[in-house]
């Protein structure tokens, strides 16, 4: 009997050691055990969304800042169906607005606080606006586009071929897609190559561009330099951007103190921080082909 008594407590106490030590694995590992998709939901929720629109603050820019927009602004038309991917608290859904009458916009982001930013916004009435929370790769479209934009989106997803061949098939006759990414001199000061994947050259861009059958109709190389008054600022300005995450493989570990002290060194001996974008302009190949 006294045997059997010991047996039964010495199981209770093995499962009770399994348990905690599954337990607190799990609580370690809650984000890497995420899958892709919803730790780059999870990085670009919350406060990333709440203070994006102010993200830059502390940043001085010297050169040109958002290539992009420009880009944008040069090839909406009124009456155009445009769609932002990744759009973020929905800023350049705004501008168009406030640019172009009888389109058709729509803003999309698989972060919901971001979608309900945007949908704070007040737009002009000119357009039809539509704002949706859903991962590109997933959502169904009914419509067809003249213009898809992905405004530093295609660095933050698993496979950027993928989503610009999913993004062509949703182009209408003669439509275009727009996108920036960083290039592969951004912040080259403080971080190696492969500290901080998805940065590109064009050559790498140029050929992630012919795999999803597109043809590239203009490609843009542009430096900026960006200068922080401290550290401190520097390190808020990559968490606010979702780069402190995308370290990490967008999980929430933090970076260990021989890392940040390895970037405190290299930024103390720099005065400013290279940004360096890449945009392109690209439509359908086979179009082009005929
Ligand atoms: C660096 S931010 C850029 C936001 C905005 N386009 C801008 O220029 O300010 C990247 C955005 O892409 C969104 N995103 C990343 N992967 C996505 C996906 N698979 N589907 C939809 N949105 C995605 C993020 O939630 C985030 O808002």
């Amino acid at each position: 009997m006294e045997i059997k008594r010991k047996n039964f407590l010495s199981t209770i106490v093995s499962l009770c050691l399994i348990g905690a030590i599954c337990g607190s694995a799990l609580a370690n590992d809650v984000l890497p055990s995420l899958d892709f998709s919803s730790r780059v939901e999870e990085t670009f929720s919350k406060e990333t969304a709440d203070g994006w629109d102010d993200k830059s603050k502390f940043v001085t820019y010297h050169g040109v800042k958002n290539p992009i927009t420009d880009e944008v602004m040069m090839n909406i038309k009124d009456g155009m169906s445009i769609l932002d991917v990744g759009c973020g608290t929905g800023k350049l859904v705004s501008k168009i607005d406030k640019k172009i009458e009888g389109g058709n916009l729509v803003g999309l982001d698989i972060s919901g606080d971001m979608i309900k930013h945007a949908k704070s916004k007040a737009f002009t009435g000119n357009n039809k606006v539509d704002f949706i929370a859903d991962d590109f790769m997933k959502h169904d479209f009914n419509d067809k586009f003249d213009i898809i934009i992905f405004s530093y989106v295609l660095h933050h997803m698993s496979d950027p071929a993928q989503a610009l061949k999913y993004a062509k098939s949703l182009l209408a006759d003669g439509g275009i897609i727009l996108f920036s990414v960083p290039g592969s001199n951004y912040l080259s000061e403080t971080f190696e190559p492969e500290e901080l994947p998805s940065r590109y050259t064009l050559k790498e861009m140029d050929e992630i561009v012919n795999e999803a059958g597109l043809y590239c109709m203009t490609a843009c190389r542009n430096d900026f330099l960006m200068t922080f008054d401290s550290y401190e600022r520097y390190i808020d300005y990559l968490k606010s951007i979702g780069t402190y995450q995308k370290i990490s493989g967008y999980t929430d570990k933090a970076w260990t103190d021989e890392f940040n002290k390895k970037i405190l060194e290299k930024f103390g001996k720099t005065p400013y921080i290279t940004g360096e974008y890449l945009t392109y302009a690209c439509k359908d190949k086979s179009n082009i082909l005929g």
